[in-house]
C-alpha cells in the first residue's frame, strides 16, 4: 500500500478533479458512444451485451443502471483498478500529467509496497536483467543470433522486452540475493524451482524470455522459449500463476495494442507470441494472442471493451482450424463482428512473413477476411471427397444446414452460388432444396422459442432484485426534486425556507443535508466534488439521482407538483398513524387521547383537501 491515506491535501484532490475529464479516463477502458446528453457503453464491471453504463460529461460522473456502480473519476479508477482512494487520486493525476506536491512525491517513492506491488517490481527488474543479458553480454550472443535469424532486430526486441535466461542454475538467484530480495518473495514469484533440499534454482534456463504484461502494461509473468530444441522439455514454459498473473484473463500484447484497437475498432487474434511480433513488424500493431490456451470468456470480455471487430488468424494446420471453430463458438452471440483469415499453405503468420514478406501478410490480414460462415463452409468442404457423388451430396446437405442459420438473404444467395460451384450441382435445384431446409429450420426455431417462453414463465416467480422495484410517484418526485435542488441554488434555498419541508426518504433527506454542508466548504460546488464528500454508501443513490434525464427548463408548476406530491405523502403517513392511534385509544377507552388524535386527524384531512 502507498502509505498516504488521508494525507493528500484537499486542494490537490480538487485540482486533479478539475483538470481531468472523466470521459478521457473512462475511454481508456470503455468504448463510449454518444446518445442524447450522455455517453453509453458496455459496463466494465460486469458482463453484458447491451450497454447500461453511462457517463455524463457535464457532471463528470458515471453510473451503471444495471449494477448500480457510480461516482466520479476517482471512484471509477478505484473500482476498475481495485485501488484505494489515495491511490486512485495519484493515478488520475498521473494520467492528467499533474505534478504531485513535493512531499507526496517523495512519500510515493519510499512508501511501503503491497505484496502485489513487490511482485510487479520484481518482474520488472528481472525483465530488465534478461534483456540486458540478451543485448549486452557474451552469454546472450547465441540467443541474439537466434533472434536475428528469426529476423528480429533490436527495435523489435526492445518493443517486446525480449530477453534471455542463460543455461545456469543460479544466475537469477544470485542477482536477486545481491539485491537483498527476500527468499519469501523469490518463492512467491514462481521464478524459481525448489529442489528436494529446499535450495532454489532458476526456473528459466537457456530460454528466450518473452515478458507478459497486464492491462496496464506492467510485467506480470514470462513465457520462455527453448533456445535449443529438446525432446523432454516443453517448447514454451510459462511462469506459474501468481496473485498478479492469471492466464485466463491475460491477452498477450493487449496493453500495447489497446490504443490501436480503439482507433481501428479491430483486433487481430493470433495463436502465438511470435505471430504477434511478426505481424507487428509487418505493420499490424493491433495484434494479440491468448496464452497458448483456447480463448476464454474473460479474455473476450477484456477485448470487447476496446474492439468491435475481431479477426482470428490461427495456424493453418488441423489443430489451428479446430481452435478457430472453438473460438467462433465462444464469440457467437457477443457484440463482435468476427472474421477469419486462413493463410495459404497452412502457414502461421510468422512463417508467412518469412516466406512471402511483410506486405503479403498485411494483404492477407486486410483483404482476405472470411466471414464465419465462409470459414465453416470451407472447413466442411475439406471433409469430403468431391469426386465421389455420395460425398458431394452429403456435403451439400451439411452446407444447407449451415446456410439456414444465415440471416441476410443476400448472404444466403452468395453462399448458395459458392456451394453450387464448389459441389458442381445445379443452382436452381440447390435453391429449391434450400427453401425446404429453411422452412424446416424456421419451424424448429419457433417451437424452441415457445418452449423457452414456457419454461421462463414458470421460473420467473422469484422476487425481483431490490434495485428493480418500480418507484412510486412520491419517490420519483423526491429524486427529481433533489436533482433540481443540487443544480439550482435558488430552489435549494426555497426548500430550506419552506416551512417544515423534508424528504420522506431518509437517505434522500440525508443527501440534501449533506449538500448544505458541502456548500459551506471551499471546494468547487459540483456533483463530482460532492461525491467525494459523501460516504461510499451514499454515492450510488446520488449517482442514480444525478443520472435522471430532466429537461433543461423546468417550470415552477413542475417543481410545485413535486413539492405537493412529497408533502401529500408525508401527510398521508401522519394520517395513517393518527388513524391507528384513534383506534387504539378507543379500544383502551382513553377519551383524552381519542380526542387529541381525532383532532389531529381532522386537521390533517383539512390539509389534504386544500
Ligand atoms: P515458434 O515455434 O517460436 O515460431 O512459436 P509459435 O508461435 O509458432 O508456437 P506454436 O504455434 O508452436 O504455439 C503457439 C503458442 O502456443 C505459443 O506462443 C505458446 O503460447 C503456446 N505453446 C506452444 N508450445 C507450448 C508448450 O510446450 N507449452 C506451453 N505452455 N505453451 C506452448
Ligand atoms: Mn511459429
Amino acid at each position: 500500500m502507498i502509505t498516504i491515506a488521508g494525507r493528500i491535501p484537499e486542494a490537490f484532490i480538487e485540482e486533479v478533479r478539475q483538470k481531468t475529464n472523466i470521459v478521457d479516463v473512462v475511454s481508456q477502458y470503455v468504448q463510449l458512444k454518444k446518445q442524447g446528453k450522455n455517453l453509453f457503453g458496455l459496463c466494465p464491471f460486469h458482463e453484458e451485451k447491451t450497454p447500461s453504463f453511462s457517463v455524463t460529461e457535464n457532471k463528470q460522473i458515471f453510473n451503471c443502471f444495471s449494477c448500480h456502480r457510480g461516482g466520479n473519476v476517482f471512484k471509477f479508477i478505484m473500482e476498475i483498478e481495485d485501488v484505494s482512494f489515495p491511490e486512485a487520486v495519484l493515478k488520475v493525476a498521473k494520467f492528467s500529467d499533474i505534478a504531485l506536491p513535493q512531499d507526496l512525491a517523495t512519500q510515493e517513492e519510499t512508501g511501503e509496497q503491497s505484496q502485489a506491488q513487490q511482485l510487479r517490481q520484481l518482474y520488472q527488474d528481472v525483465q530488465v536483467l534478461y534483456t540486458h543479458i540478451l543485448l549486452k553480454t557474451e552469454i546472450g550472443e547465441p540467443a541474439l543470433n537466434y533472434l536475428q535469424k528469426r529476423q528480429l532486430d533490436e527495435a523489435a526486441i526492445n518493443e517486446f522486452g525480449i530477453g534471455f535466461a542463460p543455461d545456469q542454475n543460479n544466475l537469477l538467484l544470485n542477482f536477486l540475493k545481491t539485491r537483498h530480495v527476500s527468499r519469501e518473495l523469490m518463492v512467491r514469484s514462481g521464478l524459481f524451482a525448489q529442489r528436494q533440499d529446499g535450495q532454489l534454482i532458476d526456473r528459466f534456463r537457456n530460454r528466450v524470455m518473452f515478458p507478459i504484461w497486464d492491462q496496464s502494461g506492467r510485467v506480470i509473468a514470462f513465457s520462455g522459449r527453448l533456445l535449443v530444441k529438446s525432446e523432454n522439455e516443453p517448447k514454451y514454459l510459462n511462469s506459474p500463476e501468481t496473485e498478479i498473473f492469471q492466464k485466463r484473463d491475460v491477452l498477450y500484447h493487449f496493453s500495447q495494442a489497446k490504443r490501436n484497437i480503439h482507433q481501428t475498432k479491430t483486433a487481430y487474434l493470433f495463436e502465438g507470441f511470435m505471430d504477434v511480433i511478426s505481424a507487428y513488424r509487418a505493420g499490424i500493431t493491433n495484434g494479440i494472442a491468448s496464452m497458448g490456451t483456447s480463448l476464454t470468456t474473460d479474455q473476450l470480455y477484456l477485448l470487447s471493451r476496446a474492439a468491435q471487430r475481431l479477426i482470428i488468424c490461427y495456424d493453418g494446420d488441423e489443430p489451428g482450424q479446430n481452435a478457430i471453430a472453438d473460438a467462433l463458438k465462444l464469440v457467437k452471440d457477443r457484440s463482435f463482428e468476427v472474421g477469419v483469415v486462413m493463410l495459404p499453405d497452412g502457414k502461421d503468420p510468422d512463417e508467412y512473413v518469412k516466406a512471402y514478406g511483410a506486405q503479403a501478410l498485411q494483404d492477407q490480414l486486410e483483404n482476405h477476411v472470411m466471414t464465419p460462415i465462409a470459414f465453416a463452409l470451407q472447413r466442411l468442404a475439406h471433409q469430403y471427397n468431391f469426386s465421389v457423388d455420395s460425398e458431394r451430396l452429403a456435403y451439400v446437405q451439411n452446407a444447407l444446414q449451415t446456410l439456414v442459420t444465415v440471416e441476410s438473404t443476400v448472404e444466403q444467395d452468395l453462399y448458395l452460388h459458392q456451394v453450387a460451384d464448389q459441389a458442381n450441382v445445379d443452382l436452381t435445384a440447390l435453391k429449391a432444396e434450400f427453401i425446404n431446409a429453411n422452412r424446416q429450420y424456421q419451424r424448429k426455431q419457433r417451437a424452441e422459442k415457445r418452449q423457452t417462453r414456457l419454461t421462463t414463465q414458470q421460473t420467473t416467480t422469484a422476487p425481483s432484485p431490490v434495485f428493480n422495484v418500480v418507484l412510486n410517484r412520491t419517490e420519483i418526485s423526491e429524486r427529481r426534486l433533489l436533482n433540481l435542488a443540487i443544480a439550482d441554488e435558488t430552489l435549494c434555498q426555497q426548500l430550506l425556507n419552506h416551512d417544515g419541508f423534508a424528504f420522506n426518504n431518509p437517505q434522500i433527506q440525508a443527501l440534501f443535508e449533506s449538500w448544505q454542508e458541502f456548500l459551506q466548504t471551499d471546494s468547487q460546488h459540483d456533483v463530482a466534488g460532492f461525491a467525494d464528500f459523501l460516504t461510499p454508501e451514499q454515492q450510488p443513490l446520488l449517482m442514480e439521482i444525478e443520472m435522471l434525464t430532466l429537461p433543461d427548463e423546468i417550470s415552477d408548476d413542475e417543481v410545485n407538483d413535486y413539492l405537493h406530491n412529497i408533502q401529500t405523502a408525508r401527510i398521508n403517513q401522519r394520517l395513517q398513524n393518527a388513524q391507528r392511534q384513534v383506534k387504539r385509544a378507543t379500544e383502551q377507552g382513553d377519551d383524552a387521547a381519542e380526542m387529541k388524535w381525532l383532532n389531529e386527524l381532522l386537521q390533517l384531512k383539512r390539509q389534504l383537501s386544500q
